[in-house]
């Protein structure tokens, strides 16, 4: 169990894949604060989740190279000499995952693999923490759900995390490359895609919210989850690095604190406001999906790395909207392209 101080980052070489997207720019901003030598590696396919303007509190301060996941030669090159590997980059929408299977093999499994199949030739010291889904586990069996549940994924994205994760252990107890495998929740928070309701869900609702417009609420609207601000995420992450007991270990990372979406709706619609809300259908690939109620158990993440959430929802959805009120301009949509509009969520 380690927590995080001035002297924990400071002068360490961190590579964080996918670092322009959600999850991995705030992982930036916090570790340039923290005194790290940042370096990200991003794509920046269309559509997926990486926004230039994510970085820009630090953008002088992080060294940014513009390569794909797959690139065996670039990855090699950019493994070198890393303290810390932070690997976020993949495809995100489970959505999407469903018509076309062939981006979440490609990045997220074989990406993946030649990620530490680099670390394996050329950096073997460097410690690596991998951000699954809660989503590897599918329908939960009980509730709350925790690391020995079974896994039964509902989805092409879900089974490439499951399948990343499952390469990076062996990496961790074969090679001895040092590795935490976390399991996310549902995240929300300042620096996600917001130009579509494809994935990211509390975020797309905030946007609803903000333009005014109806949030629209599948089913009854019962169904519960644990949404996790990102800061706390990002603590996660960091803690779990810093932690040697969490080496070769899965954790969930969530809220202990089980929230329905008509109450998150509620909760954003209070906070914004402004916005409206009402019950749609399904639709059948989302309905075919849906894992039904889920919250995570983590209390091993308590136990073995001493992270808890400390965010509560209204704080955090205040937060969040104050940041995309302020900075609507670079999410709404991109120069040049059209807004896409709708209210899904
Ligand atoms: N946000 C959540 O709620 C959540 C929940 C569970 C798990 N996760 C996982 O956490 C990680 C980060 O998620 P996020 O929400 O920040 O997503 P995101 O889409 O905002 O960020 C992912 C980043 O990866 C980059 N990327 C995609 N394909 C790439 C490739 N081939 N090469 C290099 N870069 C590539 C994207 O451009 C993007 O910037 C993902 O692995 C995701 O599956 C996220």
């Amino acid at each position: 169990m380690t927590a995080i101080t001035a002297e924990s980052f400071a002068g360490k070489s961190v590579l964080i894949t996918g670092g322009m997207g959600f999850i991995g720019s705030n992982l930036a901003i916090r570790l340039v604060e923290l005194g790290a030598k940042v370096t990200v590696l991003d794509s920046m396919i269309p559509d997926y989740g990486g926004n230039e303007f994510n970085l820009y509190p630090v953008s002088d301060k992080v060294r940014v190279n513009y390569c794909d996941i797959r690139d065996e030669n670039a990855v090699t090159y950019l493994v070198k000499d890393q303290d810390y590997v932070f690997h976020l980059a993949g495809q995100v929408c489970h959505v999407m995952s469903l018509s076309n299977p062939f981006p979440d093999i490609e990045i997220n499994i074989t990406g993946t693999a030649i990620l530490m199949e680099a670390l394996r030739k050329h950096n073997k010291n460097a410690i690596v923490v991998y951000t699954g889904t809660r989503g590897q586990y599918g329908a939960s069996v009980s509730l709350p759900v925790n690391e020995e549940a079974p896994t039964n994924p509902k989805g092409i994205y879900e089974i490439s995390n499951l399948s990343a994760e499952k390469i990076i252990k062996v990496y961790n107890d074969v090679h001895g490359i040092r590795s935490v495998l976390l399991r996310l929740s549902n995240i929300y928070g300042p620096r996600s895609q917001m130009k579509h309701s494809r994935f990211g869900v509390v975020n797309w609702f905030c946007r609803v919210a903000l333009d005014d417009d109806k949030i629209q609420l599948f089913g009854d609207g019962t169904i519960l989850r644990d949404f996790l601000y990102v800061d706390d995420c990002v603590e996660a992450i960091l803690m779990s690095a810093l932690t040697p007991e969490a080496y070769g270990e899965i954790f969930n990372v969530g809220s202990d604190i089980p929230v329905n979406f008509r109450e998150l709706v509620e909760a954003i619609i209070k906070v914004a406001r402004q916005g409206k809300w009402e019950f749609a259908e399904f639709s059948a690939e989302r309905k075919a999906q849906e894992p039904g109620d889920f919250y995570s158990d983590v209390t091993k993440m308590a136990r073995m790395v001493g992270w808890k959430p400390t965010t509560g929802l209204e704080e955090g959805l205040a937060k969040t909207i104050d940041f995309y009120r302020k900075h609507r301009d670079k999410y709404w949509t991109r120069a040049g392209e059209p807004v896409v509009s709708g209210s899904k969520g």
